[in-house]
């Protein structure tokens, strides 16, 4: 690995761009390569076994690029496939989203917290053993959102439908007081100030995306990769998605 190299940015879409801008905020000297497979969003509806062969498929695309580091912008892949990843590439720093639980419980202390995130992440074993290693400190209640992405993938993150489909998901916990939301999935953050709206202004957000990147800093540091901090970064743009608008959506995205 070398300095010079880019850092490998997956997700299933465009959700890790919400990692993305937070990464390239901290470090702007980097080159980046961020790659979505639209073509196969969601994943979070999708069996394992899919999700585990497609996010393997994604990644060979940002290796075969020769890069020196990979960030796992997507919290579904991480759940199904982040042991094996880092099996699979011992050398590469691999740095892996995970929903922010932690600070929520911190800053909500006996509160409620709402975890907001795809069927498939909210199922694994990886997330039960999150929210067990915080029981007694709060009460932690999943919220799976399934069709919340797919108003993301297209763009859509401030309409009426965007609105109604969160005032609908929100319903069933009008009798909790909710005092935390963990965004457990990177596309959310895009449709933050709506979940804000509806939920209503005293309630605390957290997502993952800053500290994944003070992460991908650090190891950097580490292991002595980082560019100098006087030259100029990049990004390429990579999708799977046919659609031609796809990677003016990203750049769009990255500065929403
Ligand atoms: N952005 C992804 C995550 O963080 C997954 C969205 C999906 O494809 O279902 O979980």
């Amino acid at each position: 690995m070398e300095t010079g190299q880019s850092i490998g940015v997956f997700d299933s879409g465009l959700g890790g761009i919400s990692v993305l801008r937070e990464i390239v905020a901290l470090l702007p000297q980097e080159d980046y390569i961020y790659y979505g497979d639209s073509g196969n969003a969601p994943y979070g509806v999708r069996p394992a076994a899919e999700i585990h062969a497609l996010t393997m498929k994604g990644l060979e695309i940002l290796i075969s690029q020769g890069i020196k580091a990979l960030v796992i912008a997507c919290n579904t892949a991480t759940s199904i496939a982040g042991e094996d990843i880092r099996r699979r590439y011992p050398r590469l720093p691999v740095i892996a989203i995970e929903p922010a639980l932690k600070p929520a419980v911190l800053s909500c202390k006996n509160g409620t917290i709402l975890v907001m995130a795809t069927n498939a992440t909210l199922k694994e074993d990886k997330f039960r053993c999150l929210m067990e290693s915080y029981a007694g400190q709060a009460e932690i209640i999943k919220c799976p959102c399934p069709g919340l992405v797919e108003f993301i993938e297209r763009g859509e993150l401030d309409s009426p439908a965007v609105e109604e489909f969160l005032r609908n998901r929100f319903a069933e916990f009008s009798g909790k007081n909710i005092t935390g939301i963990v965004l457990g999935c990177t596309h959310y953050p895009f449709v933050r100030s709506m979940i804000q709206k509806v939920t209503g202004s005293k309630v605390r957000i957290f997502d993952g995306g800053a500290g994944t990147a003070r992460q991908l800093a650090r190891r950097l540091k580490t292991a002595s990769l980082l560019k100098s901090s006087e030259e100029s970064g990049s990004i390429k743009w990579l999708n799977s998605s046919p659609n031609p608008e796809i990677i003016n959506m990203s750049r769009h995205l990255f500065r929403a």
